[in-house]
């Protein structure tokens, strides 16, 4: 696996492969990398000839210092499992390759960051929409992969690179969950042992929900209500939303009505560690 830390020999490399003919596929992440990384990897080594992942965490999108202070690095360990997966290309910037200036451009992505995420943390997707745009503009792949577990962040880069002609496909892959159900994070290496354990409640609430949404017999507001009645008096447990609505544009569903298009959104503090996951209706639909 290459590594480059720098933009100009990165862009000279992929620039070679491609006039080689070479398809690029692209995994932008974070770091303390898990398996849902790995299935990012892993559908991009199937679908193109070089895949590039990009580690970088990126100070913009922290809405919170103490979140980005504490954020898992664990670089040696992701090499590794980059290695292992088939990752032709690591590019590693610092804050100095990727924001040499003072960013003083703003995203706006009216109505859809106004719900969910984008209000419970206020700034977070135009610092992603920045670092995301820079790393696509740098490696200029053909295909780039994103987890459905950040859904919001999907729909926002999307709609990002449909509204300002990015030449780049854009991939959503299914969650990967542990054993019991946890949807895979960075962030669950944080949570303690009895968080751990009680950070699967998350799930079992998603499942409940959308069994309640398919029977038919409680309406969208019963079933946030029960949802939100189960999560409350949970110790060292805070809900931050519990969202029913459209997987395509995060509209709220009002009806439980035959239709593919649901996403069952949800995020809490587990133990101090926030934790965000989500259920299509329809495991099936693409996004
Ligand atoms: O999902 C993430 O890990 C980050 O938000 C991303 C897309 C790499 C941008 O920093």
């Amino acid at each position: 696996m290459q590594v480059f830390q720098e933009i100009n020999p990165l862009k000279a490399f992929l620039h070679q492969k491609k006039r080689e003919g070479k398809r690029v596929g692209f995994v932008p992440t974070m770091g303390a990398l898990h398996q849902g990384h790995i299935s990012l990897i892993n559908a991009s080594t199937e679908h193109n000839d070089i895949t590039v992942c990009s580690i970088y965490v990126n100070p913009t999108q922290f809405n919170n210092p103490a979140d980005l202070k504490k954020y898992p690095r664990t670089l040696a360990a992701d090499k590794a499992m980059l290695q292992d997966a088939g990752c032709q290309v690591l590019f590693l910037p610092d804050n100095a390759v990727m924001y040499p200036v003072e960013t003083k451009l703003q995203l706006n992505f009216g109505r859809l960051e106004k719900t969910m995420e984008g209000k419970h943390r206020p700034g977070h997707f135009n610092g992603v929409g920045l670092v995301v745009s820079k790393l696509l503009h740098i490696v200029e792949p053909d295909v780039a992969y994103f987890g459905q577990k950040d859904l919001q962040q999907y729909l926002i880069i999307r709609q990002m690179v449909q509204e300002l002609f990015f030449p780049t496909a854009l991939v959503c892959c299914p969650i990967v969950r542990e054993p019991d159900g946890l949807a895979m994070s960075s962030r669950n290496v944080r949570l303690s042992k009895a968080a751990r354990k009680k950070a699967t409640i998350l799930y079992q609430c998603l499942s409940e929900a959308k069994t309640l949404f398919i029977e038919g017999r409680a309406s969208v507001a019963q079933i946030k209500k029960y949802v939100g009645q189960k999560l409350t008096n949970q110790t060292d447990l805070m809900l931050e939303y519990f969202e029913i609505v459209d997987a395509h544009n995060l509209l709220p569903i009002t009806k439980t009505y035959k239709t593919d298009q649901v996403a069952f959104c949800i995020a809490a503090e587990v133990g101090g560690i926030r934790l965000i996951d989500n259920l299509f209706l329809n495991e099936a639909i693409h996004i």
